[in-house]
């Protein structure tokens, strides 16, 4: 640095110094000096124009020539134009690149500003959501995609679940959408057509609930004719009393595996409940107190009820049902002989709430969120030993989404677990009780 100056130092004192001079033998060094540093000011202003006129034409490439710090300036400005060049062709490149696989992609894939306008799409989005370029780059979304639905989904913030909704040119096209922030303010928005693996679904759904519809009538033949061979006193069956107690067993058990995956077939398929008509939810619980007592048998657990005896709820009875026994006949198998279980009932500032908690054997934290998956058991040879089909809690999680609640599940491995549905407060339903309608 310091030697650069003092070139541009040697300059000024080459300029000033003779001119000083010349003005001294003239008997006039001040305007001798004045006429120096002027030449000096006017040698700086031409370079500085000269700098202006390169940078205003932005075509000419090369720099001006120039000697001393002005050649240096130039030099290195034209090294980081240079630069920058290529910096920018490399992102013209990788941003065309990327263009090229997103407008390849199948998903309609937009970009959005944070406040929802279109700032690029693809020829997916021009085919599923009807897009047209480039009329409606910079349009709002909302103004282009009119549901309802949407304008919801959009607003709400919530992103972690996919928005079903027909696509807006084609209802036949089911489409999912999601919405990723990104970067400082940006949405990526994804729409897929669901369409095929919708059918797919609903192929699979009929079939399993076709082929579980055709097995149990067979099944109901052959549990009959092992009954009665099995309550056979005949001599010549006494050799095979064990070997058909347990083909009766395996029997049931198919049975019953056949009748829950017709129960969520029918679950799958059924419209959702209305939820209007109010349900006795304490006379269903004293029913399942007796069914516990029974299926509890030697076993002898300490089976508790503490229920709020005027709390109703809206919904589809028989489900409810079905899930709350599912629930208590689990926490039944799961728990040792004379473990405590307690069921509870009742209603607080979030809702109603169905409880199950027991003294059994727990769940490791990781097998939980695999719970409800169909035919997931933690363990096998257990479950089936306590006539277990791995379809329960399947059918509970189902019911419970079908009526807006939530499964909740705390546990630790060999202290016990809780079992909760969690119900919105809509739901709720308070029951004339007779002392309050005689009062
Ligand atoms: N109360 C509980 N305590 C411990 N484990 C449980 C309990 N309830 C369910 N499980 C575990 O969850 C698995 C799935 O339950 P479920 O779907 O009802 O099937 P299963 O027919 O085996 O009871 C069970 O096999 C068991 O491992
Ligand atoms: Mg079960």
């Amino acid at each position: 640095m310091a030697g650069r100056h003092g070139t541009e130092y040697w300059r000024l004192a080459g300029i000033a110094l003779p001119a000083l001079l010349l003005g001294a033998l003239l008997g006039m060094p001040g305007w001798g000096l004045a006429l120096g540093l002027l030449a000096y000011l006017i040698y700086h202003l031409r370079n500085l124009a000269r700098l202006r006129d390169w940078l205003d034409n932005h075509h000419q490439a090369e720099p001006p020539e120039a000697g001393g710090l002005w050649g240096e300036v130039f030099n290195h400005i034209h090294h980081l134009q240079q630069r920058n060049k290529k910096q920018k062709r490399k992102l013209a490149n990788a941003l065309s690149r990327f263009q090229q696989v997103a407008t390849a992609l199948p998903d309609a894939t937009i970009i959005l500003r944070e406040t929802g306008e279109i700032e690029w799409c693809n020829e997916a989005a021009k085919r599923l959501l009807g897009l047209r370029t480039p009329q409606d780059i910079g349009n709002h979304i909302t103004n282009l995609i009119r549901t309802p639905a949407f304008f919801h989904y959009l607003n709400h913030e919530d992103f972690s679940e996919p928005l079903e909704m027909p696509s807006p040119v084609n209802s036949d096209i089911n489409l999912a959408i999601r919405v990723i922030p990104y970067g400082r303010s940006l949405r990526l928005m994804l729409a897929r057509d669901m369409t095929r693996v919708q059918r797919l679904e609903q192929t699979r759904r009929v079939f399993v609930a076709n082929v579980s519809h055709e097995l149990r009538t067979p099944l109901t033949v052959i549990n009959g004719y092992l009954e009665s061979l099995a309550d056979s006193e005949e001599a010549v069956l006494r050799p095979w009393r064990k070997p058909l107690q347990q083909m009766q067993q395996q029997a049931k058990r198919m049975a019953r595996i056949v009748d829950e995956l017709l129960s969520l077939s029918r679950l799958e398929t059924k419209p959702p409940p209305l939820l209007e008509k109010a349900v006795a939810i304490p006379a269903l619980l004293a029913n399942l107190k007796e069914e516990a007592r029974i299926l509890s048998g030697e076993r002898k657990h300490d089976i508790r009820f503490e229920v709020d005896e005027s709390l109703w709820l809206k919904g589809a009875a028989d489900e409810l049902e079905s899930a709350f026994s599912n629930l208590l006949s689990n926490a039944i198998r799961y728990t040792p002989a004379g473990g405590r279980i307690e069921v509870r009932w009742y209603q607080d500032d979030t809702g109603a709430h169905f409880e199950v908690q027991d003294s059994g054997v727990g769940i490791a934290s990781e097998d939980i969120p695999k719970l409800t998956e169909r035919f997931y058991r933690v363990d096998i040879a257990r479950s089936r030993a306590t006539g277990g089909t791995g379809l329960g809690l399947a059918i509970v999680k189902h019911v419970v989404n079908r009526h807006g609640a939530s499964l909740r599940i705390e546990s630790t491995v060999g202290e016990g677990s809780l079992f909760a549905c969690d119900f919105p407060s809509r739901l709720v339903s308070r029951a004339v009780t007779k002392a309050a309608a005689l009062s």
